[in-house]
């Protein structure tokens, strides 16, 4: 076994864990009040309300807010920072226990049942490293079944390289669709404009891909 300071994926969990106790909910670069472009591709997907979906590295997104808000009955949240599922957890209060809330890497995680939607934004744009890429699409396509759908949005090509201080991997729609491989046929993409809390603003691609 890797020691602690040779494990990469130790040195993410540290990172991480970092970022979110010692910065606010809105102190982030990626921080949305309303994470519309998710949403308005969770509802193209047009799944039903009891239908199985995860945020992967969501962080203390309020995307689950959002989808309880909407009716949503089980959403689940992965993320490798405990500290950012507590955020969303406290601010949630009583709904939170609607929630399943998974603390792990995903690149190592062991999807105990199978989803409808997996959203992810900017989580995947991390995975630098085609190891780790390859280990993320290998649970992608265990964990969605025949029918489902996977919304990812990274930074565009013309995006940041760095995000809170990481190296990323940019994308459009065909490198990112090349990323995840033939199990999965692009049903739609766009380009967001985010600003951050800070007035900059971070040009992003979301996708939408059928599980084929
Ligand atoms: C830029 S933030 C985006 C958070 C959230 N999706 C949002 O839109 O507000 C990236 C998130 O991915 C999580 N993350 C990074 N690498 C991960 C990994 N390998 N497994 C699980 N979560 C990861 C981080 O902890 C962080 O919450």
């Amino acid at each position: 076994m890797p020691d602690s300071m040779s494990d990469p994926r130790l040195d993410r969990t540290a990172h991480w864990q970092a970022v979110y106790t010692s910065k606010r909910e809105t102190e982030v670069s990626w921080f949305e009040e309303n994470p519309t472009t998710s949403l308005r591709l969770i509802q193209d997907a047009q799944a039903s309300r009891d239908a199985a979906i995860i945020d992967i590295g969501g962080g203390a997104s309020r995307l689950v807010d959002a989808l309880l808000a909407q009716g949503y009955r089980s959403p689940a949240v992965l993320d490798v920072s405990a500290a950012a599922l507590e955020a969303s957890r406290a601010r949630l209060g009583a709904r939170s226990a609607d929630v399943d809330w998974i603390v792990a890497d995903v690149t190592r995680w062991r999807p105990p049942r199978t989803y409808e939607i997996w959203h992810d934004r900017a989580a995947f744009h991390f995975l630098t490293e085609a190891a780790d890429r390859n280990a993320y699409v290998e649970r992608l396509k265990s964990t969605v079944a025949s029918g489902g759908e996977v919304i990812i949005g990274t930074f565009a090509l013309d995006g940041p390289e760095k995000c809170s201080g990481l190296f990323v991997q940019r994308y459009d729609a065909k490198s990112l669709a090349d990323a995840l491989g033939s199990s999965f046929e692009l049903a739609d993409h766009l380009t967001a404009a985010h600003r951050t809390p800070w007035g900059a603003i971070q040009h992003f691609q979301f996708s939408r891909f059928k599980r084929l």
